[in-house]
């Protein structure tokens, strides 16, 4: 196996942290919505496309011999508590979570591509692939009425936020 990058470790270590922390914040938000809430069922799609991204990361990390973040505990917790409680607020506040994060992950994954350009097709394909996808959630939350949430511009902003400190730590640690 030939040696991983410093850089490409990292992309590895982020990705599948962020990928571990959506399907956190997802069954946090469908603990408190069950089944019929208004959104319910994007909400439980999106979940399942999350992870799916996130068993895609969990093998290439295995794979490649990448070590996962240590603060998985901490996004689990993390993840969980923000979506129950943007889901408690409100199904708009909900959409609202899911648009902040996925706005800053189509910029996150965005900027791994052109970091990455063609060196690793595997990868490159992988994340494009999932990049495209969390555009898709981010536009059905839009569609869904996020901008319609209490206080939207500081729910949304607050949340950007916090996942850009986040992605940070999550490369590092
Ligand atoms: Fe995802
Ligand atoms: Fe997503």
């Amino acid at each position: 196996m030939k040696a991983m990058s410093k850089t490409k470790e990292r992309m590895l270590r982020v990705d599948q942290a962020g990928e571990y922390g959506a399907t956190r914040i997802y069954a946090g938000q469908l603990a408190v919505m069950g089944s019929r809430a208004p959104h319910s069922a994007e909400v439980a799609s999106m979940a399942s496309q999350e992870a799916e991204h996130q068993a895609k990361f969990d093998a290439m990390i295995a794979e490649r011999g990448v070590r996962p973040t240590l603060l998985q505990p901490v996004w689990s917790a993390a993840g969980y508590v923000l979506g129950a409680a943007t889901a408690l607020i409100g199904p708009e506040a909900a959409m609202a979570c899911t648009a902040a994060i996925e706005t800053e992950i189509d910029r996150h994954y965005t900027e791994q591509l052109e970091e990455l350009g063609d060196e690793d097709p595997e990868l490159g394909a992988t994340i494009r692939k999932f990049r495209d996808e969390e555009r898709e959630h981010r536009d059905a939350a839009l569609a869904a009425g996020a901008e319609k949430a209490p206080a939207y511009p500081v729910l949304f902003n607050a949340i950007r936020l916090g996942c850009r400190v986040a992605i940070k730590l999550s490369e590092r640690i």
